[in-house]
């Protein structure tokens, strides 16, 4: 069993760390700058020790883990001396291989393993990377180790190329980041009729969990409801009058967001093609 590092001690390196070590994965140690993010690290994985250099852990480790911002990985890993070997592995979605340059300079094999997931703290990381899909970037033999890693996580797994990476990254920030974004517009507009982003958030918060549960049970186009899926014309007018008088700023992407679900209600089949033109042409007017 290969002995197993972290440099960065954040959430999704205790995440790792924690999961493999109830597989069975040897982790050995961890390095941070702030000593104490390593110790809470340690705490929770069983053999693992703290180290007080990072090449002293890089020296123990077969497979070091850089769990840094993704800024700080190129640098982290040209500070270390690597050997014929080794393996350096990175956890960014954004960032290539190419960030661990400096490691396959020195006969390193590199990887890239990104959970697709979000990790807000560490109970929640720990919690919710068991069965997330991995996106993996690796030559062999690193694919394969990498491979046994998501699969021992109960992981679906992706392969990508460097140049698949960026859009890979900017396609999880618009159904996550994003969707967090649209949900704090729609419940700020409450205050508008004189209720709370609080009472906008709990009544919300069932309609979210129903939304993801017809992502998943139904899937695309049949999930989407509402007035564009029905053509209701009428409605969609009404929203526009109400956004120019409350919300005038919010218009641009309201009238984007419709015209990208039109599509949707042609394809689930009960938008027709004469409601969809007068959605289009209403939508599209003064797009500002
Ligand atoms: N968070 C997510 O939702 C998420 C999801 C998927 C993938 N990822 C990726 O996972 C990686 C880690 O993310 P994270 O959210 O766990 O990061 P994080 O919260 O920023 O934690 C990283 C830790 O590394 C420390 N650090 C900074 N420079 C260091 C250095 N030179 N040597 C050793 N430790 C150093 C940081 O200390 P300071 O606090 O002092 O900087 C911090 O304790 C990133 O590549 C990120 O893109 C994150």
């Amino acid at each position: 069993m290969p002995k197993i590092g972290f440099i960065g001690a954040g959430p999704v390196g205790t995440a790792f760390a924690v999961n493999l070590a109830k597989r069975k994965y040897q982790i050995i140690g961890v390095f941070d700058v702030v000593p104490e993010a390593a110790q809470r690290f340690a705490a929770d994985v069983p053999g693992c020790q703290v180290y007080k250099k990072a090449q002293a852990l890089a020296d123990a480790a077969d497979i070091l883990f850089i769990t840094t911002p993704d800024d700080i990985i190129p640098k982290a890993a040209g500070a270390i001396k690597w050997r014929a070997g080794q393996s350096a592995v990175h956890c960014s979605g954004a960032s290539t291989v190419h960030s661990l340059d400096a490691a396959r300079e020195q006969g390193a094999s590199v990887g890239a393993i990104h959970p697709c997931q979000t990790f807000a703290g560490r109970e929640q990381a720990i919690a919710n990377l068991p069965g997330s899909t991995f996106a993996i970037e690796a030559e062999e033999p690193m694919k394969t180790t990498l491979t046994g890693i998501a699969r021992a996580l109960d992981g679906d797994l992706v392969y990508l190329t460097s140049e698949d990476k960026a859009l890979y990254h900017a396609a999880a920030c618009i159904a996550c980041n994003y969707f967090y974004t649209l949900v704090k517009i729609a419940t700020d507009l409450w205050q508008n009729f004189g209720k709370t982003t609080e009472e906008a958030t709990k009544a919300y918060i069932p309609l979210l969990q129903g939304s993801v549960n017809n992502i998943a049970n139904i899937g695309f186009p049949g999930c989407l409801t509402g007035p564009i899926a029905r053509g209701d014309v009428k409605t969609i007018q009404r929203h526009l009058a109400a956004l120019a008088k409350c919300a005038p700023d919010i218009l641009p992407l309201y009238k984007e967001l419709g015209l990208q679900t039109i599509p949707i209600g042609i394809a689930k089949g009960t938008l027709s093609e004469s409601k969809a033109e007068e959605l289009r042409s209403l939508l599209q007017n003064k797009l500002k």
